[in-house]
């Protein structure tokens, strides 16, 4: 089986981007079609979780379609179909299962489950050759974790998040400066004209180990506006963006580059890992191009290619869930 090319249909409906993408071999990415309904949860100020599952129902059927038809495929010549389960939101997951196990009862291919922060990683195998062992810091909108992946198989958390996810802590910035949703690439963008001359606090508690914490970060930047706002001072936009963005990765860079010392390869991965001043200071990890970085389906299909080969296929109870 293995001398065969191996095409995989991927389905991501997690957060607020409809997905789907057809992968060979886990590497080579045939299509990859992204519906975002991001420019309508902007009016709200970030992710309305209903809205994200309707959108999901109305783009779905297009954007399977349109892989497909990228890839230059139609479903006979597809091997297995992968999805999404969790974590992530519910209501927004079930589009995504559901349509994923009508497809596969419907044109007869195997079903296979994957996890989304595990679907994060295999974006490092995106158009590269990068394989596993390596340690893996997955930064994204509802995550900030470390993974220490052995092989295809095996994923280990071994620091994650306190409290706020570091793209939660961006999203939520850039709303108190008015600046709209999702926040991480305005600020990354306005912090490029400011400087990083307000001291923001970094957390004490996880300093000596791979945890982190983003909480006292965001707060500070929020009585910091509030107490200007008071006295009736005149606030730098650009500044505050500067600053807030050098604390926020700043303890990123410091504890990945704690893991490079220790001669362990590192990959970057998650919507925050587009992040211009991370990339620029992590240069001996490998980081996937950005499109690959925020929500996608072909880091999903690339997720389900290992799975393929260890027969661990999903039956149609499989369900969501939106926890990790
Ligand atoms: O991985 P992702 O697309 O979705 C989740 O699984 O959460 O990550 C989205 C997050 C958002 O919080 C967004 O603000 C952040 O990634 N993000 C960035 C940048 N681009 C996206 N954060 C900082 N700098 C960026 N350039
Ligand atoms: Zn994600």
């Amino acid at each position: 089986m293995k001398n065969k090319n191996i095409k995989i249909l991927g389905i991501e409906t997690s957060c607020d981007e409809t997905c789907a993408s057809v992968v060979e071999n886990g590497r080579k990415v045939l299509s990859n079609i992204i519906a975002s309904s991001a420019n309508i949860q902007a009016k709200f100020g970030g992710v309305v979780p209903e809205i994200a599952s309707r959108k999901h129902i109305e783009y779905i059927g297009n954007v399977v379609d349109s892989a497909l038809k990228e890839a230059k495929l139609i479903f006979e010549e597809i091997d297995a179909i992968a999805v999404t389960t969790n974590p992530g939101l519910i209501g927004a997951l079930l589009v995504g299962v559901n349509y994923a196990k009508a497809l596969s009862f419907a044109v007869g291919k195997p079903l296979i489950a994957v996890n989304h922060i595990e679907g994060h990683i295999a974006a490092a195998f995106l158009e590269s050759e990068i394989e596993p062992p390596f340690v893996a810091l997955v930064v994204s909108g509802g995550h900030t974790l470390l993974y220490d992946v052995r092989s295809y198989e095996s994923y280990e958390i071994i620091g994650k998040t306190m409290d706020d996810a570091v793209g939660e802590a961006y999203d939520k910035v850039a709303r108190l400066l008015g600046l709209g949703y999702p926040g991480g690439p305005l600020i990354d963008k306005l912090a490029k004209q400011g400087n990083p001359s307000i001291n923001f606090p970094k957390p004490k508690a996880c300093e000596d180990n791979f945890d982190f914490s983003y909480s006292g970060l965001k707060s500070s930047v929020i009585n910091f506006v509030n107490s200007a706002n008071m006295k009736n001072e005149l606030i730098n936009k650009e500044d505050i963006a500067a600053s807030f963005q050098k604390s926020a990765i700043d303890v990123l860079v410091e504890k990945s580059n704690r893991l490079l010392e220790k001669n362990e390869k590192l990959i970057v991965v998650g919507g925050v890992a587009c992040n211009s001043y991370l990339r620029e200071q992590l240069e001996n990890a490998y980081i996937p191009k950005p499109i690959y970085c925020t929500d996608n389906a072909a880091m999903i299909a690339s997720r389900a290619y290992y799975s393929y080969f260890q027969n661990d296929f999903a039956d149609l109870s499989l369900n969501a869930s939106s926890k990790l």
